[in-house]
């Protein structure tokens, strides 16, 4: 059901403080906090005695004692005092996760520790240039399992119909798409060519008259996806379209952690080109695509319990193609980790 081997958002990196904060990743119960030093800490949120999650303990500078009968375990996991008798028992310790910050989030590796590799965490390019904003990304929590979001991710017509008020615009329910498959995930994209921008981006767009309009839709496994934006004067669009002060760039990155195989938390990131220092677009843009995720997630939470009551197989149209691909390779991937691959 899940590819262990990832990193995964854990959180915003500035939800997690010098104090314990339990999150379901995967199916495993966690506990994160920060030492004194401001070091980020994932461990395994159940003491090896009884079973109760160390995040109803206490923080003892950088350990956690145990809210029970006080075991304390350091942020490696091992178990460095048991004040109820003379000798730490041997077998003391819980797991403790590789965590790393990067982009404003926190992330934290749920395969073998051994494996971990902090450059295989997504980079963000121009995260640091001045010229372009980065719409710190909020979060919500999805009654769905996190395919559903990727599947959502990887199809541009959506929008005609989830997003009425937002994304949709004319073109966006019949353009055809180009699928590529990379060699981390695949991407779907279209130029949308001499239309109308849509509302939310006829506000943002830094010319009048209709547009040419990339709609880019990339996975990448196990379950990131990227959505770049670009739209140009009407003409200019098209696989050579030159990133000019009239062009209008969204890049937005979605992270989906499952929490188990029905909830999903969805964090995201927003990056624009444009008015670096302007909050009011910044505020604007983060509550309307905010709104806009909100859409996705009620529809996907009535698909997640639709298919899981369907009485009848579910069909698929052309624009699952993409989905489907990915969906499939990772269940490879799946299948080779675990070892049962066919
Ligand atoms: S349950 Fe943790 S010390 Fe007993
Ligand atoms: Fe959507």
């Amino acid at each position: 059901m899940f590819l262990r081997n990832s990193w995964y958002v854990a959180a915003i990196s500035s939800e997690i403080e010098a104090q314990l904060r339990p999150v379901r990743i995967l199916g495993e119960n966690i506990v994160l906090y920060r030492t004194e030093s401001g070091e980020p800490v994932a461990l395994e949120d159940s003491c090896p005695h009884r079973r109760l999650p160390l995040s109803k303990g206490r923080l003892l500078h950088d350990s956690i004692e145990c809210g029970y009968h006080g075991l304390q375990f350091d942020r490696s996991g091992q178990c460095v005092a048991a004040p109820t008798q003379h000798r730490i028992p041997p077998t003391a310790r819980v797991r403790s996760y590789p965590v790393v910050d990067r982009w404003g989030l926190l992330w934290i590796w749920m395969g073998g520790a051994e494996l971990s590799d902090d450059s295989l965490i997504i980079d963000i390019a121009n995260f640091d240039n001045p010229d372009w904003r980065i719409t710190t990304g909020d979060a919500l929590t999805c009654d769905c399992n996190y395919q559903y979001l990727t599947d959502n991710l990887l199809d541009p017509s959506h929008v005609a119909w989830v997003h009425p008020t937002s994304f949709a615009a004319p073109g966006t329910e019949n353009t055809a798409v180009e699928i590529t498959e990379t060699d981390n995930g695949v991407i779907v994209h279209r130029w949308i060519r001499d239309r109308k921008p849509p509302s939310f981006y006829a506000r943002l767009v830094r010319f009048e008259g209709n547009c040419d309009r990339l709609q880019h839709y990339e996975a990448q496994f196990p379950c990131t996806a990227i959505n770049k934006s670009i739209f140009v004067p009407a003409g200019k669009g098209g696989p050579d379209v030159r990133i000019d002060e009239h062009a209008y760039v969204m890049f937005s990155y979605h992270f989906m952690t499952p929490i188990d195989p029905d909830r999903t938390r969805y964090h995201w990131l927003l990056h624009r080109n444009t008015d670096p220092d302007n909050e009011e677009v910044t505020s604007m843009i983060a509550s309307s695509v905010k709104s806009a995720f909100i859409e996705d997630r009620d529809v996907l939470e009535a698909v997640h319990t639709g298919m899981a009551n369907a009485t009848t197989r579910p069909i698929n149209l052309g624009l699952d193609t993409a989905a489907l691909h990915f969906r499939r390779k990772l269940e490879q991937m799946i299948g080779r980790e675990s070892g049962n691959a066919a």
